[in-house]
């Protein structure tokens, strides 16, 4: 009996080390739209269509991309920044959400690296709607310029 304890501890601090390696590594590898679900969903929706009167709608969100600083809001918006979430799992849920939701063809992905995230999401925006409206009136100029540009570019001495 006294001779068979040690062992049996010794077996079940293995089998414990085992299982927690098991969920450890479950844990890191979720799916990031398993994460999704668990995160987000709640207030953007399983198909990323937001809420009337406040919750933006996800189609589409590469948009911001295209635009300065559009990169960092996406990492540092509230919901983002604050998610329950390490910076490597918050990283490779970004890049989903881009090709996921977004609407360029091939679907763009942005590739966040973990400490760029750890960086950005350190810097709470002190107003998201208001960045949110900054970097849209950004887009929108870009747009006018590009039609312009395409409709009458010649026009363009002045
Ligand atoms: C409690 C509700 C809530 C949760 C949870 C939430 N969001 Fe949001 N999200 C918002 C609101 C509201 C905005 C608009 C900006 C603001 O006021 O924060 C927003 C904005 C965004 C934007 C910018 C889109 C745009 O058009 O401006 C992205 C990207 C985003 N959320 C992604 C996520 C991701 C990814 C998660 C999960 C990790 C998440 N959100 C969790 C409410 C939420």
């Amino acid at each position: 009996m006294s001779r068979r304890n040690p062992t049996t501890s010794a077996a079940h601090i293995a089998l414990l080390g085992a299982l927690l390696t098991f969920v450890a590594t479950a844990a890191r590898a979720r799916p990031p739209a398993e994460d999704y679900v668990l995160h987000c969903m709640g207030c953007h929706g399983a198909a990323g269509d937001g809420e009337r009167g406040g919750v933006p709608s996800l189609r589409g969100v590469d948009r911001f991309l295209r635009v300065e600083g559009g990169r960092a809001y996406l990492a540092r918006v509230p919901g983002v920044a604050q998610a329950a979430l390490d910076d490597a799992a918050l990283a490779r849920l970004l890049d989903w959400l881009v090709a996921h939701f977004g609407e360029t063809k091939p679907a763009r992905r942005p590739r966040y690296s973990a400490s760029e995230i750890q960086r950005l999401r350190a810097l709470p925006l002190a107003d998201p709607l208001r960045v949110r409206r900054a970097l849209l009136q950004r887009l929108d100029r870009l747009d006018a310029v590009d039609s312009k540009g395409h409709v009458d570019g010649a026009a363009c001495h002045d």
